[in-house]
């Protein structure tokens, strides 16, 4: 795979997780990388491990200055990768107006502001690589996260294809991945009991690995995955096969 060097790469909610995972991802592949998160001492630890080439920012997704903020103090960005997520788990029937408008917020109008900030950016230079983070209950349904969670997921979904339209004819891609049962702090706080009923419908027999998906964007975000645009890659140990 082609080196990220001489990229900057932003990757939100990489104070954790999965995002944590990417952001390493994109470091070994020589990317400069912004550890950006709501939680900024959470980025702080991420991007001291990560050392040089590396630097942590605080930002809420939810709030278009504080995204124009993050992105006007870096060169570029050449990559952004949208992971920032609120993960909430509750009944159809007990969803709070109030909870629907801050989980879509999060998870939908982030993803939305920052491909609206970082598209011009990149195309002025002819460059660039968007990654959105879906996930499996933007396709079926969630069968732990809430309604409100995965109608935000599968509105990213078709956010990524009109983004990538967009773009296509400017040196920059936009895709989605869309992952499931993922080993991430969210996961490990789960009964152990629920864990291995959950486990034993992944027919690869194995919850995901966080690097599994920072290899997978670490590919997008790269040269050579220039003619790749608008598509949606499932990582999700084969629960869902189209
Ligand atoms: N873990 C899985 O199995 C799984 C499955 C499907 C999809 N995903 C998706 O992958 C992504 C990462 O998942 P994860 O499990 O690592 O999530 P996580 O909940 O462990 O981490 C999310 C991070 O986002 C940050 N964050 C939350 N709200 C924010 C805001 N308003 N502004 C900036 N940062 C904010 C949190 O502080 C946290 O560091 C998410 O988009 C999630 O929906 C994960």
């Amino acid at each position: 795979m082609t080196s990220l060097a001489g990229r900057t790469a932003v990757v939100t909610g990489a104070g954790q997780g999965i995002g944590e995972a990417i952001a390493g991802a994109l470091h070994a592949a020589g990317a400069e990388v912004v550890v950006a998160d709501i939680d900024l001492a959470a980025a702080e630890r991420v991007a001291a491990e990560l050392g040089e080439r590396a630097r942590a920012a605080p930002v809420d997704v939810r709030s278009r200055a504080s995204l124009a903020a993050l992105l006007d103090d870096v060169d570029g960005p050449d990559v952004l990768v949208n992971n920032a997520a609120s993960t909430v788990s509750r009944s159809f029937w007990e969803i709070e107006p109030a909870e629907w408008d801050d989980v879509l917020a999060v998870n939908l109008r982030g993803v939305f502001l920052g491909c609206q900030l970082a598209g011009p950016r990149m195309r002025e230079r002819g460059w660039g690589r968007i990654v959105n983070l879906s996930s499996l209950a933007g396709q079926q349904g969630g069968a732990i996260a809430g309604a409100h969670y995965a109608a935000s997921k599968a509105g990213i979904l078709v956010l990524t294809k009109i983004v990538a339209k967009e773009l296509a004819g400017d040196g920059v891609t936009v895709n989605a991945i869309a992952p499931a049962a993922v080993r991430t702090p969210a996961l490990a706080a789960m009964p152990p009991e629920r864990l291995e009923a959950v486990r034993a419908t992944i027919p690869v027999g194995r919850f995901g690995e966080p690097r599994e998906i920072g290899a997978l964007a670490a590919f997008l975000c790269s040269e050579d995955a220039g003619y790749v645009t608008g598509a949606t890659f499932d990582a999700n140990g084969g629960l869902f096969m189209r």
